[in-house]
């Protein structure tokens, strides 16, 4: 009977971790955004400072991978590197920029560059 309940225990824990892991994934996309209009907007609000030779150096979506843009993203890591210089781009349309970047980064399904 002890191992009996020990063993339940185990595998409710189990199903905790495995519950957590799933939430953690869930939470480690970028979603909400509209990827055509971010591609647009991306030319319009990043590409002046991100191409060769610019101060941002070049920047495409498959600068990096899914994750590594969420964390970008998420820990809010441009104003780490180049202070104020996302200050004027509106919430909605950086949402939409992330996207487009998310959904054509290094390890997606549809590696893109901005046409550069
Ligand atoms: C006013 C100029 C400017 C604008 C506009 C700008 N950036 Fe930047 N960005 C920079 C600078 C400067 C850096 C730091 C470059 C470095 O550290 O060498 C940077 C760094 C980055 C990096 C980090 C690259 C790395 O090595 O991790 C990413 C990604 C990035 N920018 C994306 C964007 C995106 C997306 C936009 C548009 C929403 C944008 N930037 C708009 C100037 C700009």
């Amino acid at each position: 009977m002890k191992s009996c309940l020990n063993s339940l225990k185990f595998s409710g824990l189990a199903l905790l971790i495995v519950s957590l892991f799933a939430i953690g994934i869930a939470q480690a996309a970028i979603e909400g955004g509209d990827a055509k209009k971010g591609k647009i907007l991306a030319k319009e609000k990043c590409k002046y400072c991100h191409v060769t030779g610019a101060e941002g150096g070049t920047m495409t979506p498959l600068s990096k991978t899914q994750r590594q843009w969420e964390r970008f993203y998420s820990k809010d890591k441009h104003n780490k590197k180049a202070p104020g210089t996302w200050d004027k781009i509106n919430p909605n349309e950086l949402i939409d920029i992330m996207q487009f970047m998310y959904d054509h980064a290094a390890d997606s399904p549809q590696p893109a560059t901005c046409g550069q």
